[in-house]
């Protein structure tokens, strides 16, 4: 069994995953309450709520489980949110004389994909669309993937993340827009599709539309207008990854990250294998399925591995 850390971002997560993808645990604290009041995720703040959560949050997870090494998320990410989790990883690893595997977050994301009982098989085409990224991967063998396109500007999580947050929505705002769009119009505002040359993608100008929508309303005039323009945004957003999607021409497609728990995204790829909601956001049941696919770095040669804010 394999233990695995998150803790890249906003949520200190801890798993153990059987070698052949059965999930045994699965523990995500969330930590979107804490930074709600500053409207977005601050680095210090997150890296010391990892700090009181990762130990409670880790022994809930091993929960008398057989541990035979330990896989954690080392890049990319926040630094000083990373180096908590590594830290962790390095103590309980080196403790136990197990190895210990480093895993890249986006590949973790794409190995949500390997847990059963989906327990996909590439070939496959995959968007992956979190709140840091936005990438469409080329994906031959369990162990990595090619990078086809990515974004100029904001991720696709950025975008709906700022979006809400012009609406007046809650943070993080991905999931409170998904809502509320289903309340509203998705034809009412016809707000623009970015068209980037090859597979790339571009949000920013959209983020801006929304902005002078906004703009031009009255407090009044936005409360009944709302669930409209939340409903016509989302559905540029879903459109853009979609036509690129289609501009791959794959016919086996997949979508990982936490954009992939959108529902107009989900309901508009019929045929494409989704990641299970649960293991859309951050968690660490993915970073440990990565591992089953990384070369792990043997005990005791790990203690001086580092963590790295790029991929
Ligand atoms: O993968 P993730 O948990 O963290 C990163 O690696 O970034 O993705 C978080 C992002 C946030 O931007 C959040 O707003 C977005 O995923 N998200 C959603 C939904 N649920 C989460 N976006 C749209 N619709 C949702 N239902
Ligand atoms: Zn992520």
């Amino acid at each position: 069994m394999i233990l695995g850390i998150e803790t890249s971002c906003d949520e200190t997560a801890a798993a153990v995953v059987t070698w052949d993808g059965e999930i045994a645990s699965n523990v995500v604290a969330s930590q979107a309450e804490l930074h709600r009041r500053f409207g977005g995720v601050v680095p210090e703040v997150a890296s010391r709520r990892h700090l009181e959560l990762i130990t409670p949050v880790v022994e809930e997870a091993i929960d008398g489980h057989e541990i035979e090494a330990v896989a954690v998320t080392t890049r990319p990410g926040l630094i000083g949110a990373l180096l908590v989790g590594v830290s962790a990883a390095k103590a309980l690893a080196w403790a136990r004389r197990l190895p210990l595997v480093p895993v890249n977050h986006l590949h973790g994301h794409v190995a949500s994909l390997y847990l059963k009982p989906l327990d996909l098989q590439p070939p496959f085409t995959c968007l992956l669309a979190s709140g840091g990224h936005t990438m469409l991967l080329d994906v031959r063998g369990r162990d990595g993937y090619d990078v086809l396109g990515t974004t100029l500007d904001d991720a696709a999580g950025e975008a709906f993340d700022k979006g809400a947050r012009l609406l007046g929505l809650g943070y993080p705002g991905g999931r409170e827009l998904d809502l509320l769009a289903r309340e509203g119009d998705p034809e009412a505002y016809a707000f623009p599709v970015a068209r980037v040359p090859g597979l790339d993608f571009s949000f920013s100008g959209l983020k801006t539309a929304l902005l002078y929508a906004v703009r031009k309303l009255s407090e009044h005039e936005l409360a009944a207008r709302r669930a409209d323009l939340a409903a016509s945004y989302q559905r540029a957003i879903v459109r853009a990854l979609v036509e690129r999607i289609e501009a791959t021409g794959a016919d086996r497609v997949a979508v990982v990250g936490g954009v992939a728990a959108n529902s107009e995204l989900r309901a508009s790829l019929p045929d494409a294998a989704l990641a299970p909601l649960p293991l859309c956001t951050d968690n660490a049941a993915m970073i440990a399925s990565a591992a089953r696919y990384t070369d792990p770095v043997p005990y005791p040669e790990y203690l001086s591995l580092d963590a790295r804010p790029t991929a």
